[in-house]
């Protein structure tokens, strides 16, 4: 989680499969936000830009940072000229004290090492009264393939020892953590909202799982014998749900919406 490298090799599959699924949520956090013309947009850990675009289709002046090289160029390329990206690693922003009126992280803080850093980073460049907007898992496993491998790991090879979640998505996926959290770093009354979305994992990746699900540790650590067990689970799963093609995996997100304090 912590190797741009890393990142940049999954643009691909991230862009066709997670971007499509993530933008959802990103919708759903900005559409009470005001944006628009006059709205100086930052996103921390943009991806393939989810948020930055919803922001950016509304008129708003977008950067998109990300640590990965690899999803700053594709969000640069795919971007209108309202939106700039940057390579920046969100515990450490290249930007001056309250530069921006909404600031914005789905999915992406949660990850840092020094996630407390992070959210004190996104506190410090929103201007006071602005608003920060910072998505997180619910589930301690996270969302979509993750959140199924993990359940279904759970059930047929209770004995796995499966890997280690990073710690900023254990302790925010707690409400009343998030909220402290969010208070500790420089924000204010922070409202929290539950976004649930289904994740549409295609069926067909199955027949090519190891260079799709390659990057996942969930999969990589599976034998062979594992690895058919799992994906025959997954269908049967999907013929139990009487879906063809995909199977829905709903996840839920915790939205946190609040204003930088003042003093
Ligand atoms: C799960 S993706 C979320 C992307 C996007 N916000 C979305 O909703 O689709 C996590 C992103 O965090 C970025 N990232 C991870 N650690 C980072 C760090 N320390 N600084 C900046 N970006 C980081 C990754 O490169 C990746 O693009």
């Amino acid at each position: 989680m912590n190797d741009p490298e890393r990142w940049d090799r999954m643009i691909a599959n991230y862009e066709e499969q997670a971007h499509p699924f993530t933008e959802l949520f990103s919708s759903a956090a900005l559409a009470s936000v005001p944006i628009g013309p006059e709205t100086e947009v930052l996103d921390i850990a943009t991806g393939i830009g989810a948020a930055a675009l919803v922001a950016a289709r509304r008129g708003a002046r977008v950067l998109a940072t990300d640590f990965s090289p690899g999803m700053v160029a594709r969000v640069a390329a795919i971007g209108p000229a309202n939106l700039r990206a940057e390579v920046m690693d969100g515990q450490a922003l290249a930007i001056e004290d309250g530069r921006f009126d909404v600031t914005i992280s789905m999915f992406g803080i949660m990850l840092f090492p020094d996630w407390r850093k992070g959210l004190r980073e996104m506190a410090r460049v929103t201007r006071p009264g602005g608003i920060a907007v910072l998505g997180t898992w619910k589930n301690e496993a996270g969302a979509a393939t993750n959140l199924l491998l993990t359940e279904i790991l759970c059930t047929r090879f209770p004995e796995l020892a499966l890997p280690t979640m990073p710690e900023g998505m254990t302790t925010l996926r707690d409400p009343a953590r998030l909220r402290d959290e969010m208070v500790a770093a420089g924000f204010e009354a922070p409202a929290i909202a539950e976004v649930t979305h289904d994740f549409m994992l295609r069926l067909d990746i199955l027949d090519d799982a190891d260079r799709i699900l390659g990057l996942m540790p969930h999969w990589t650590m599976l034998s062979a014998e594992q690895k058919m067990t799992a994906a025959a689970e997954i269908r049967r799963r999907a013929d139990e749900a009487g879906t063809v093609d995909v199977l829905p995996i709903p996840s839920t997100a915790l939205i946190a919406i609040a204003r930088r304090r003042c003093t």
